[in-house]
């Protein structure tokens, strides 16, 4: 988690930082932090460990279940959803078909999947091709978990949507076709229902 914490900094398509020396001095710089590490850690010098370590402990604190969807499906509480959610639930396990990739606690199979997700501009992102050199995988992206998931808008690997409104709008068209769209992704016509 420390490792994870810290890594997207010195990545140029992330923060972008050039290092972490970079981050370290950015940190330094802003007063406010100093009191809050030496409060934290002790009097001494704000590293790259102490860093990772403040950003991981955040990190333990966000746990994630007992939601309304967990009292309604696993508690078997038919309260604890409205007559709206339970009519957008039907269509997440049903003609939405949500449920082939988001599923399970955290609502992922930990697949890679292409939705087309950036084929609509002229520099594709390969996605986990980069990593196994598989034409397979071109443009294919891992299935994000959907926990908390109306807190972290913006949505997609790329940002593109700032409301789940729009997201499901873009599954509805059927994603942005290109040759290597998985399968699974078809135009919905949800208006239908
Ligand atoms: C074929 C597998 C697949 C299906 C079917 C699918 N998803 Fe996804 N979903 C993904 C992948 C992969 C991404 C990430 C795509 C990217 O960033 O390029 C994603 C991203 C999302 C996101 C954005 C999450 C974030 O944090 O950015 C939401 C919300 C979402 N899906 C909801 C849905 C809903 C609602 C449906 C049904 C209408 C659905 N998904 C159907 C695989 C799928």
């Amino acid at each position: 988690m420390e490792e994870q914490s810290v890594g997207p900094f010195a990545n140029p398509i992330e923060h972008g930082f050039a290092n972490h020396d970079e981050l370290v001095a950015k940190v330094k710089s802003i007063a406010g932090y100093q009191p809050l590490f030496e409060q934290a850690f002790g009097a001494g010098n704000t590293t790259i460990e102490l860093i990772a370590k403040a950003i991981a402990s955040f990190q333990r604190t966000l746990l994630s279940g007992n939601s309304a969807y967990d009292q309604f499906g696993i508690g078997g509480n038919e309260m604890a959803l409205s007559a709206n959610a339970q009519n957008g639930f039907r269509v997440f396990v049903g003609k939405g078909q949500c449920l082939r990739c988001h599923f399970g606690f955290n609502f992922t199979d930990e697949r890679f999947h292409n939705l087309g997700v950036d084929w609509d501009n002229d520099h594709i992102d390969v996605g986990r091709y980069g990593v196994t050199k598989n034409p397979k995988d071109l443009g294919a992206f891992k299935t994000p978990t959907l926990r908390e998931v109306a807190r972290t808008a913006p949505y997609m690997h790329d940002g593109r949507f700032a409301t789940l409104r729009q997201v499901v709008d873009f599954y509805d068209q059927g994603g942005i076709p290109n040759p290597h769209i998985d399968p699974v992704i078809k135009p919905l016509n949800l208006t239908d229902l």
